[in-house]
């Protein structure tokens, strides 16, 4: 059901620090901050060959982000993101399973435009599970 790694999202306290890492020390094609107020996220996107990483920083009050970073001062893998041809199927077959979904069962837009969601980290192995539909 799942397809390809679509992210790697790491949590970072200091967004332009982190990008500027991995452009100038890592040598990568790192994009634009990207605010996505319904996420409580500003994310900046970095193009690798076979997938992508998303730094994540809070955003505004009440973030998801915020309480990771309280943890984790230096930052950290926050989640990944498996691709799925429909997000519906995947959720209802999920659900069938056993497996929760995180806050509203209805998947939200994401950072690329296209419907998300997330499964809680607790039912597998300690991952946050992002699940982003992808058409194609
Ligand atoms: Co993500």
């Amino acid at each position: 059901m799942i397809g390809r790694l679509n992210h790697v999202a790491i949590a970072v306290p200091d967004l332009e620090a982190a990008a500027a890492q991995y452009r100038d020390t890592l040598g990568a094609d790192v994009g634009a901050p990207q605010d996505e107020p319904d996420h409580g996220v500003r994310v900046i996107f970095i193009a690798l060959p076979n997938t992508k990483i998303e730094l994540l920083h809070p955003l505004g009050e009440g973030s998801p982000i915020a309480g990771f970073l309280a943890k984790n001062p230096q930052g950290g893998i926050h989640h990944i993101c498996y691709e799925v041809d429909d997000i519906h199927v995947a959720r209802d077959r999920l659900v069938a399973q056993g497996a929760r979904v995180l806050g509203p069962a209805e998947p939200k837009i994401g950072a690329h435009g296209n419907p998300v969601l997330f499964l809680h980290p607790k039912d597998f192995n300690g991952t946050l599970i992002e699940l982003e539909q992808v058409a194609g």
